[in-house]
């Protein structure tokens, strides 16, 4: 199943089916690379990470040496820029639920995988890799000897049969060590035998053919941070007869239930999987009148169910997929929308965009990706565009997403925004240039001494294409630590910290009206990392590097108080001449929080804002519990209905104050 709890906008670092609900889930809290509460290390300076501008308790910094004229963007370019082959194309047939603009798509069919991690068989040979041991400081290596496996060898196995790999940790201190899977993949299974080993056991099947990596870790018993971690490679070969290989029955995507109005259409993006590779085929037991099934543009697997709910009430619908070789074997799925009446999705009083635009505020929301593919996409824009006169992109203009190839841009999904947010009259804030996560494997495994060219490219082509629709950028994102110290990111290792001057002087250089604003977690409060940021920004001024704002996320919870905190570094945001911008606000309902501690929340945020003249704009992460990257934690202004909240209300009440 991939349609469960916490699926969001997502769709970062998949190639798009244009399958939103199903191809592309992404569970944004546990999907390592996801941006917040990352495991890097510091960089290794033992203070508190200041920069050696505007602090005095800096000391390990690396200089920062910008010129103050960038010279030429690199020439040749490092990668293709974008040209007409990128451009997206017209969406023909009924697949989506917008009618009042054109929606586009990109051009290209399924993308090759990024092969930069592919192994090979020369990874294969090389045998299992040497351990890695992590050794806490508190362990002395001499007396007490790291835990390993035994009788590791990296294995072979036909398409069809069962392997099985016995891992058994030892300690010749003699304890006996505990272990752990690194990740285990769909199909992949770890048995406890009960004598302190373990059995790994897969039936890899004719899509598994090539070479795969399997990892564990095993854990000293006495010192549990003690850790050797362990690879091993396996080689998934096909047999001579493909008959001996079990056909195992086709899968139908499950797609979450959706609540979605009278009259508008609904769109269901139906995936249907065989393990064995082949294309099942797909029928609709019980299609809504009118419907449509359309084929996906460049997805085999995937169709396209659209029709127009003509009744109020549960809709259910029932999907069969079929084994294309034995069509005895199926899969079967039910899909349930509930049709509501337009009554249900009237809310009482003004509606907070119409509040907020009359005291010229904005008021503003990240936009799931792709939101017109998905059920209730049409009730999803509309409640959008009466809620909010500003919108922020939560993945569209991410780097994994729109140039996840040399060359290979995806714009559809951006543009499709601009065209939204030009027909309803929103401003749209982009969001990220320069981030440590959501970035393609061919960056990730570049060079080093190519990085500067690589983002001041990225950088450049972005914002010119959208020079005209986004006046508001999100630069540099997330740069800190919790501690104030640098991330080591990519990017501080290619350049250290050069390149936040570098990102902010290319983007004015790219987009010279554009407001550039520096955007960061858990800054909104006081503690190390807020006078982190507060030292470089000063910096960043004393050096003359443009920047116009700060966006302070606030992903925050129930039991939220830190409020004067909050309105202290606004003000010092304000006291270094910048625009303030409260950029990803959510309130997670932590255990026992209740929605209306969640609308206390909300409203005093919103409450500081509105009092700080430099206070630009707030924008919430989404606006419904139905997409939102915390989803279980209920975070948003509106219920999974589209129903109001305690915390709409109170936004509402707070907005029409003074
Ligand atoms: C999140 C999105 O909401 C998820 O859909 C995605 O999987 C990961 O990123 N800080 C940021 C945002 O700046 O880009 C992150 O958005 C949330 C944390």
């Amino acid at each position: 199943m991939t349609d469960g709890i916490a699926l969001d906008a997502g769709a970062t670092d998949n190639i798009d089916t244009g399958n939103p609900d199903t191809v592309n889930p992404d569970n944004g809290t546990t999907d390592p690379d996801t941006g917040n509460n990352t495991n890097n290390t510091n960089t290794g300076s033992s203070d508190t990470g200041t920069t050696d501008n505007g602090s005095d308790t800096s000391t390990n910094l690396p200089a920062i040496t910008v010129p103050d004229v960038l010279p030429p963007l690199p020439s040749p370019p490092l990668t293709p820029a974008p040209n007409t082959s990128n451009e997206p194309v017209p969406v023909t047939g009924p697949v989506s639920t917008v009618s009042e603009f054109f929606l586009v798509r990109d051009p290209y069919g399924k993308l090759p995988d990024d092969t930069s991690a592919d192994l090979t068989l020369e990874d294969f040979n090389l045998g299992p890799l040497p351990a890695v041991v992590t050794t806490p400081s508190d362990v002395n290596p001499t007396i007490n000897t790291p835990p390993y496996f035994i009788n590791l060898e990296n294995p072979t196995v036909f398409a069809g049969d069962v392997l099985e790999v016995l891992f058994d940790p030892e300690d010749d201190n003699g304890t006996r060590p505990g272990m752990f899977p690194n990740y285990l993949r769909d199909g992949w299974s770890l048995v406890d035998n009960l004598n302190n080993t373990r059995t790994f056991r897969w039936q890899p099947l004719q899509p598994d053919v090539g070479i795969h990596e399997f990892k564990i870790t095993a854990v000293d018993e006495a010192a549990p941070l003690y850790r050797t971690e362990q690879t091993i490679r396996i080689q998934v070969l096909l047999p001579a007869d493909e008959s001996a290989i079990p056909n195992l029955p086709p899968v139908v995507d499950e797609i979450r239930p959706h609540t979605t109005k009278f009259n508008d259409p609904v769109v269901m993006t139906i995936l249907v999987n065989d393990p064995n590779g082949t294309v099942p085929t797909l029928e609709i037991v019980n299609p809504p009148p009118g419907a449509t099934i359309t084929p996906h543009h460049a997805e085999p697997n995937v169709s396209i169910l659209r029709f127009v709910p003509q009744t109020t009430g549960v809709l259910t619908i029932d999907a069969i997929a079929r084994d294309s070789v034995d069509t005895t074997l199926t899969g079967t799925q039910t899909f349930t929308i509930d049709v509501r009446d337009a009554s249900f999705f009237q809310r009482e009083g003004t509606a907070l965009r119409d509040i907020a635009t009359a005291r010229n505020f904005r008021l503003g929301y990240a936009s799931l990706l792709d939101f017109y593919y998905r059920p209730d996409g049409a009730i999803y824009a509309q409640t959008a565009a009466r809620e909010f006169n500003f919108v922020t992109t939560e993945n569209s203009l991410k780097w994994s997403y729109i140039n996840p190839l040399p060359g290979i841009y995806r714009f559809a999904a951006a543009d499709n925004l601009v065209s939204f947010a030009r027909l309803k009259g929103m401003e749209i804030h982009g969001h990220t240039l320069v981030w440590h996560v959501q970035l393609p494997d061919w960056l990730k495994t570049s060079a080093p001494e190519t990085r500067e060219g690589h983002m001041r490219e990225f950088i450049d082509r972005i914002m010119t294409r959208y020079a005209d629709d986004i006046p508001i950028w999100d630069v540099v994102n997330e740069v800190f630590e919790n501690d104030g110290t640098y991330r080591e990111s990519l990017w501080f290792e290619a350049m250290g910290l050069n390149y936040i001057d570098i990102a902010f002087k290319q983007a004015r250089l790219s987009a010279p009206n554009a407001r550039l604003i520096y955007n960061d977690n858990d800054v909104s409060w006081a503690g190390p990392k807020a006078n982190a940021m507060f030292d470089m920004l000063q910096g960043m001024q004393d050096r003359n590097t443009p920047i116009d704002g700060v966006g302070f996320q606030m992903h925050i919870f129930t039991d939220f108080d830190k409020f004067d905190e909050v309105e202290a570094n606004f003000q010092r945001a304000a006291d270094l001449d910048l625009d303030v911008y409260i950029t990803e606000l959510d309130v997670s309902k932590i255990s026992g929080g209740t929605d209306e501690q969640q609308a206390v929340v909300y409203e005093r945020v919103l409450d500081i804002c509105l009092k700080q003249p430099r206070c630009k704009g707030l924008q919430t992460w989404g606006f419904t519990d139905m997409y939102s990257w915390r989803s279980e934690f209920e975070p948003l202004l509106l219920d999974e209905k589209y129903q109001v909240k305690p915390a709409y209300t109170a936004f509402q009440r707070r907005l029409l104050e003074n």
